[in-house]
């Protein structure tokens, strides 16, 4: 089904609503139409869609960058703050008690053992800190202070040698080319579609020729990955993130393939339940060149 078809099929429904939200959504429709309405609706990723639109409403790369730093950063301060300073009686919905089950069977296999990895958006640093159990030299990332203190101080406590950085993703600084393993568990779901492109290219930069990428996101939980009915959920629900600055993005699989595939090669996707009823991908990847 063309675009232009799946959105002339919500704008029939609102055909009478004059409210400003509605007026709003349906410019921004027409904009879609305009523009992508000769493709297929599996053919074109919501990120490239939601990239597209946030420049035409003239939120450029600087506004959203100022925006959303602060807002992130307090969003996962405050998380964090309530769990461990205050000791609230909350559970974290991603955090587990076990490293990353594929990320283990991954350190079992024998022909590929990472020497240097990069961890985007670590926690507390149980991944991070499994890692480097396992003999890698690990470099840990998070936005939160208070989840990276606790990270420092359990590698210290484990007798682990782990580098941890309170730092924004964006804000780094390594080497080209300096990491055979990118992983990342619960960071890339959280980036805003706008900074995607600037997502990959730092991951890109920072892997080695043919280095991995080890990403696990969210899951769309849909009956169909594809077609009609997801398009149109997920179009909702791509306005109200735009309109609303709502942060979480579920993937179905063809969004990880049309979002990666230009620098990184699937090797394995593998779609799973945590304990904790989180559903996601597990997707292993290779950078291409
Ligand atoms: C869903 S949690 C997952 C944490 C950890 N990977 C785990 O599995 O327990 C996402 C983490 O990404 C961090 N994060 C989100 N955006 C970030 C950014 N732009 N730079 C660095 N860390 C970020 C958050 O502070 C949070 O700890």
């Amino acid at each position: 089904m063309k675009i232009r078809t799946a959105i002339k099929k919500i704008l029939e429904v609102t055909e009478d609503n004059t409210s400003a939200d509605v007026l709003l959504c349906k410019s921004i429709l027409l904009k879609i139409i305009n523009n992508f309405g000769d493709q297929n609706v599996e053919e074109v990723s919501m990120s490239r869609i939601a990239h597209f639109v946030s420049k035409e409403l003239g939120l450029g790369d600087s506004y959203i960058h100022k925006i959303l730093a602060k807002e992130k950063r307090y969003h996962w301060e405050r998380a964090y703050h309530n769990r461990y300073i205050e000791q609230r009686p909350i559970r974290l919905p991603w955090e587990i008690s076990k490293p990353t089950y594929f990320l283990a069977e991954l350190f079992e296999n024998k022909d590929f053992v990472p020497r240097r990895v990069l961890e985007l958006g670590s926690g507390i640093g149980r991944d991070a800190i499994f890692m480097a159990k396992k003999g890698s030299e690990v470099y840990a990332v998070d936005i939160s202070y208070i989840a990276t203190k606790i990270a420092i101080d359990s590698a210290k406590k484990a007798k682990v040698k782990c580098k941890f950085f309170n730092r924004d993703i964006f804000k780094l600084n390594f080497k080209s080319g300096y990491f055979d393993l990118i992983f990342d568990r619960g960071c890339f779901h959280h980036i805003p579609f706008f900074l995607h492109d600037e997502y990959i290219k730092l991951v890109n930069r920072f892997l080695s020729s043919k280095g991995r990428f080890y990403l696990l996101c969210h899951r769309q939980q849909n009956l169909y990955e594809n077609g009609l009915y997801p398009f149109l959920g997920r179009l909702t629900w791509l306005l109200n993130y735009l309109l609303k600055n709502q942060f979480e993005i579920y993937f179905t699989k063809n969004d990880i393939k049309l979002t990666f595939r230009d620098k990184f090669k699937i090797i394995k996707m593998d779609s799973f339940q945590e304990k904790t009823g989180d559903n996601l991908y597990s997707c292993f990847m290779q950078k291409r060149s």
